[in-house]
């Protein structure tokens, strides 16, 4: 790993020191992440654009993106600029597509000042950033959202190679590539066609967009028509497939991300007895119990009451009773464990996969990993071994 950020980490046996003292905290599998990119790379073979937005889906921003730098990805998507700028502080090079709205001078000269790469989709847009490169001396880089049926964000397919022909003829911006997003479903190959005529048009008018780019996830799995020039994953670079349909796809991924506490307390109760608000759990016989010191305040959906597998002494064993906003309590019956004893809430493989997870919580798996807590100490591992540490708690 010969990326700066890693090389000022604190050393492994002092994150192993410091993850004694920690309740809950993530592991990040650094070896995964790069066997995922991989794997999709080989796939496509067309340049893969790590969608790394909203703390890379809660592995956090920047450990994972200066990893995905140092193992060659040119290419990063965010959706807020805070993200972008953190990810230039850091000192990494990649270029950044940001998909933020910008709504300040200041945000348009940041953007330019930085070398980050905006979507844009109207002329005062384009117009504001060319007055921002003018302003800074440096071009602006953009990517155009054309809007091929999504009607989320994007300028019409129907008006798009006339709004790239004007983008185009702005002296401070350089038009990067033009992507557009998929409804995933029957109308993909329409909205393909749609974003392939804006192409055709342009080239009529002698105009080249270097980058076309319409697949994320979904399309990199099941629509090689879509793949172009670009493909942008996020959910199977973490290594889940977000729906069972994609298991079926012929990329062999492994869960980056994996969710463990510690037990805080033990104790033995007796039959009859009710655990937790409402006792929503009642105890059928007489039973050793555990209270983990992690709740929804950590991103434990409340739907897993009576209903989540906790891995404790090599076995999954229920939670039990609600989830509360700090604790989370597991049977401990047959099981060897004391104040301090590491179990898994989420695990890369078996009964609390993260699919597994958010399929028993009726949560999307986009939700689950977007509401695991920003402060939950993240420890990024390689060759087993920890060589990094996000921890914002000291
Ligand atoms: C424009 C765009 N491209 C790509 C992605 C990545 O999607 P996925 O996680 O399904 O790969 C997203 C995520 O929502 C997105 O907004």
């Amino acid at each position: 790993m010969s990326n700066d950020y890693f090389a000022a980490q604190p050393s492994p046996s002092e994150i192993k020191e410091k993850m004694k003292g920690y309740s809950s905290w993530l592991e990040i599998d650094l070896d995964h992440l790069e066997h995922n990119l991989e794997q999709i790379s080989r796939h496509v073979g067309v340049t893969v654009m790590a969608v790394v937005k909203n703390n890379a889906y809660g592995h956090g921003v920047i450990p994972v993106t200066a990893y995905l730098e140092s193992k060659g990805v040119e290419w990063c998507m965010v959706a807020k600029l805070y993200e972008a700028l953190k990810i230039r502080e850091a000192g990494l090079k990649l270029d950044i597509l940001n998909m933020d709205v910008l709504f300040t001078e200041g945000q348009y000269d940041s953007v330019v000042g930085n070398g980050i790469t905006q979507a844009i989709y109207t002329r005062d847009d384009a117009e504001k950033l060319n007055e921002s490169a003018n302003r800074l001396g440096v071009n602006a880089k953009v990517f155009i959202k054309v809007d091929t049926g999504l009607n989320r964000v994007g300028v019409r397919h129907t008006e798009a190679a006339g709004f790239i022909e004007y983008v185009h003829g702005l002296e401070g911006v350089r038009v990067m590539g033009m992507f557009s997003t998929f409804q995933q479903n029957f109308e993909d190959s329409k909205m393909l066609a749609k974003l392939l005529a804006v192409d055709a048009e342009l080239k009529t008018k002698g105009i080249e967009v270097p980058i076309k780019s319409m697949a994320s996830t979904d399309a990199t799995f099941h629509n090689p028509a879509g793949w172009l020039d670009l493909v942008r994953p996020g959910m199977s670079l973490y290594g889940v497939y977000p729906e069972k349909k994609d298991l079926s796809a012929p990329v062999d991924l492994k869960q980056v991300l994996s969710f463990k506490a510690r037990i805080e307390y033990i104790k033995r109760i007796t039959r009859g007895e009710g655990v937790t608000y409402w006792g929503k759990f009642i105890a059928p016989k007489d039973m050793t119990i555990g209270t983990i010191h992690a709740g929804f305040y950590d991103g434990i959906p409340r739907e897993m009451a009576n209903m989540g597998r906790i891995l404790v002494d090599g076995k999954y064993k229920s939670s039990l009773g609600s989830v509360s906003l700090n604790h989370y309590l597991v049977d401990l019956e047959g099981v060897d464990a004391e104040k301090g004893t590491v179990v898994e809430i989420i695990g890369r493989e078996g009964e609390n996969t993260l699919s597994k997870t958010a399929e028993t919580a009726g949560w999307m798996v986009y939700s689950l990993l977007n509401h695991l807590h920003m402060n939950t100490p993240r420890v990024y591992y390689s060759g087993g071994e920890p060589v990094a540490l996000l921890d914002s708690t000291s």
